[in-house]
């Protein structure tokens, strides 16, 4: 290795998403990391070999690094003695107003600063409201600690579910908010193995699309800066999601394909072709809770961002305008049967926290459907939500989803769902119609195939079936229209 790459003592508070990979990252990256969390049945599971979370590459770092350069406790006094950084990656949930509720990070910082005995740099990892650092150095200073004895920066993460490893070892930049030069040091050592290439020269690396000769860049910027850009990115591309919505329903009433529109937006650089995939809405566990707070922040220091409102109402109005798709091509709900592909909030990814998929399907349930749902990796959490019973089955492939149902819906978007056979499916299920949430077919080739195919911003068959049409389709053998 590099002379220049020196190893660094690293606590990270929290083992949930972002504190678990980037505690795995720092170890890859050549770092000695003690994990922490107050969950002593989590921190078991993480010592014994458990992965609380699904998430590619994860497996590997874990087993490669646990009990070598990565531990896991339940005691923060202990990590942090012996830490040159501590991450506080801990959760940040909506309060009821939609501000972020810090009272984890106050807690964590007030207990870090009782087991401080020598300099320290605080590093805030969960996404926080500007000035959230001002609030820690103060409640540390409260605490007793000197001034001189610690610095508070601010690195956030820009992690997806689902690619998190790729997106930390393989940024697109690096943001350091930091006051200090020393505490700016520190954080450049810890991250020199990527910003140097020197990571992308072992072989044991996990591949992704940085390499040696094009390492991410490093963005030193006030603790502030950090802060905002965190809350500010995440709130632009929910609008890009939230416009592309708005676009795809001009597109579905004027007669044209969204797909080819956003090609066009896209393919100005300025614009960029990402974020730009019309559907059923944005979910998951950052972009409601971090519009919302974001919002909030802004009529907190005076400014009206009404923007940001508009992005949320229409979020909330896509997934209604889905579910009201449903039903043109169904007429009526009590009794039906319904397939359900998808029901984390995006493929990739065992997490359906704030996923449209869940809406749409509660709604299904609450119109008296039975619903039959697939998903490869999110049906146990969905468990927890919407429990198994009569109305409402969990299957273990798409074809048992769409088994004799009324209508099969997709409604995430895993690489699975786009490669389906299509004429068995067509032979599975009792009316061959496709309502498809994310535009993962082409129409053409379901209008080819048999099937009444509904996507969103797309013309054609992609139109709100007329319900009476519907009832006129030919008729399988046993009696189903096919
Ligand atoms: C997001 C940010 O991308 C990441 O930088 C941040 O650190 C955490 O929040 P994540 O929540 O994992 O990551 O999901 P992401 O892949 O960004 O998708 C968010 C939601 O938007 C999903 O529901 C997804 O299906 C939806 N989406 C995304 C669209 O509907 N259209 C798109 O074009 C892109």
């Amino acid at each position: 290795m590099d002379s220049k790459i020196k190893p660094v003592s690293i606590a990270v508070v929290g083992s949930g998403y972002v504190g678990l990979v980037a505690s795995a990252c720092f170890a890859e990256i050549g770092h000695h990391v003690v994990c922490v969390d107050n969950d002593e049945s989590r921190v078991r599971i993480l010592r014994e070999g458990g992965i609380p979370i699904h998430e590619e590459h994860l497996p590997e770092l874990l087993e490669r690094y646990r009990g070598h350069t990565l531990e896991f406790t339940s005691d923060l006094r202990a990590a942090t003695q012996n830490a040159q950084a501590i991450f506080i990656a801990v959760g940040t949930p909506q309060s009821q107003t939609g501000s972020a509720d810090l009272s984890y990070v106050d807690a964590v910082a007030s207990e870090i600063a009782r087991s401080m005995d020598s300099y320290k740099v605080i590093v805030e990892k969960s996404t926080v409201p500007v000035y959230t650092n001002e609030w820690i150095r103060r409640v540390i200073e409260r605490n007793g600690v000197a001034k001189d004895m610690f610095d508070v920066t601010s690195n956030p993460e820009f992690l997806r579910e689902g690619t998190a490893i790729v997106d930390f070892l393989h940024a697109d930049r690096i943001v350091i908010g930091a006051a200090t030069e020393i505490a700016a040091n520190l954080l450049k050592q810890i991250y020199f193995p990527l910003t140097s290439g020197e990571y992308y020269r072992a072989a044991s690396a996990v591949p992704g699309p940085r390499s040696e000769q094009d390492p991410p860049p490093i963005l030193l910027t006030s603790t502030k800066a950090a802060e905002i850009i965190k809350h500010a990115s995440n709130a632009l591309l929910a609008t890009k999601i939230s416009f592309i919505n708005v676009v795809a329903n001009v597109c579905e009433a004027a007669g044209a394909d969204v797909e080819e529109v956003a090609r066009g937006i896209g393919m100005d650089t300025r614009i960029g072709p990402k974020f730009l995939r019309a559907g059923v809405g944005y979910g998951g566990s950052c972009f409601p809770k971090d519009v919302a707070a974001f919002r909030h922040v802004a009529e907190q220091v005076g400014v009206e961002f009404g923007l940001l409102h508009e992005v949320e109402k229409i979020n909330e109005e896509q997934k209604l305008r889905f579910f009201q798709k449903i039903r043109s091509a169904l007429w009526t709900f009590r009794g039906k049967k319904i397939g359900v592909l998808g029901l984390a909030f995006k493929g990739g990814t065992d997490d359906v926290r704030e996923s449209p998929a869940l809406d749409i399907v509660k709604r299904l349930l609450s119109e008296g459907c039975t619903v039959s749902a697939y998903d490869p990796a999110a049906a146990a959490r969905t468990k927890e939500v919407i429990p198994p019973g009569p109305c409402m089955r969990y299957v273990d492939d798409p074809y048992a989803a769409a088994q004799d149902a009324d209508a099969l819906l997709i409604l995430n978007d895993w690489q699975e769902f786009a490669e389906l056979d299509l004429p068995k499916l067509h032979y599975t299920l009792r009316y061959p119609i496709v309502i498809d949430g994310r535009n993962l077919y082409d129409p053409a080739t379901m209008t080819k195939h048999g099937f009444t195919y509904l996507s969103v911003g797309r013309p054609g068959l992609s139109q709100p079936l007329d319900p009476v049409a519907a009832f006129f389709l030919p008729r399988r053998r046993d009696g189903a229209r096919t």
